[in-house]
């Protein structure tokens, strides 16, 4: 494969572009959902505002009503920052209430059991793994020469590893996957979606994760379904169904992290296949120093990478990066060809190259 090219320099990545001003401030520099740069409760607001819009409106409630409430704000200011998101608060409260909380039932917990919800908080992180992204990465993989080695960072439970198992329905276009049990995956195509006409073989694929999920376990299972919002529709049994996929074909996840271990991973790639490094919704969780780092490794790969991430966090123009829908990601290829904007739950794809 010659396809060895060193990506364009990201010393233009500073502390986060300010994509839209008011609407994405903490994609680019700040952590994944909490920037430091402002209060907790602008945070919770933010989320509020942004992400939850269309998609849960009673998580956008709650965190709206948590953004108003001094006890349960002074109990999240114990916590460490990276420890702050709405994801993980309102994923330990499920877990320990067993079904999605509201603002009733979060300030009883913050009362009553604070200790238990923060050392669920602690234990865990948020590992969201929507196998619907899957959708949003194929088109980015036609045309690349068969058979394909898949390397995930950030890989979660490795749902997003089993791209081929899956079946396809993009408007009707319908492309079955290699297990038929797994779930199809309905995605809306905008613009010229390049659409295979059949899935790639795939001959090799790993995960690294610096905390792996294992399908087969019923804590790592529960956790998964915690983090999931309510009023999702489909989420919860797309995620049942993609738990089983995974069991039947467990995706390798390496404990690792993703700069120091990629090429030690990489290296068992076979040779003879195209290798793909990719990720979504990863690299937010990480600092500039970090992304930049994993740039310049994954430019020394004979690879293809594949980022899928909130603008600005592959720093891109201003002026190329930005949607009209405040929370849609950027798919870019080789840290430099934006070839589309997608949902983060991979239910559309606006492809723009
Ligand atoms: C929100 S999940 C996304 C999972 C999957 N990529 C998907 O799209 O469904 C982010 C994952 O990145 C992992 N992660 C965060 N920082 C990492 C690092 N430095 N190295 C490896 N994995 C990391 C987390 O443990 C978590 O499992």
């Amino acid at each position: 494969m010659s396809h060895h090219h060193h990506f364009p320099p990201l010393e233009m990545l500073q502390d986060g572009p300010m994509v839209s001003g008011r609407d994405l401030p903490a994609a680019g520099g700040a952590m994944a959902g909490h920037d430091p740069a402002v209060s907790t409760a602008a945070n919770y607001r933010r989320f509020a505002g942004r992400e939850t819009i269309g998609r849960a409106p009673a998580y956008g409630v709650l965190a709206a009503a948590v953004a108003a409430d001094e006890q349960i704000l002074t109990f999240l200011s114990a916590l460490p920052v990276a420890k702050r998101q709405p994801n993980l608060l309102f994923a330990a409260a499920r877990h320990l209430l067993g079904t999605p909380t509201d603002i009733h039932a979060l300030r009883d917990l913050v009362r009553g059991r604070a200790d238990e919800l923060a050392a669920v908080i602690r234990a865990r992180r948020t590992q969201t793994n929507e196998a619907a992204r899957c959708a949003t990465l194929l088109p980015a993989l036609v045309g690349l020469p068969e058979p394909l080695a898949l390397l995930e960072v950030g890989a979660a439970a490795g749902l997003t590893l089993l791209v081929d198992r899956y079946s396809y329905d993009y408007a009707g276009h319908y492309l079955p996957g290699a297990d038929p049990q797994a779930p199809t995956l309905t995605c809306q195509p905008r613009g010229p979606v390049p659409l295979p006409e059949r899935l790639p073989t795939v001959s090799w694929r790993a995960g690294i994760d610096l905390n792996p999920l294992d399908a087969a376990d019923p804590n790592d299972a529960r956790w998964l379904e915690c983090l999931l919002w309510p009023g999702e529709g489909d989420r919860e049994a797309r995620l049942q169904g993609a738990l089983e996929a995974a069991r039947r074909h467990p995706p390798p996840v390496h404990r690792g992290d993703l700069v120091d271990d990629l090429v030690r991973v990489a290296a068992s790639a076979p040779p003879d296949a195209t290798l793909v490094v990719y990720h979504s919704a990863v690299l937010a969780y990480v600092d500039t120093d970090k992304r930049r780092a994993f740039a310049a490794a994954v430019g020394d790969l004979d690879a293809v990478w594949l980022s899928n991430e909130a603008p600005g966090v592959v720093p891109l123009s201003t002026a190329t990066a930005t949607y009209p829908r405040a929370d849609s990601f950027n798919l870019i290829r080789n840290g430099c060809d934006l070839l589309a904007f997608t949902d983060p739950h991979g239910t559309w794809i606006d492809w723009v190259s």
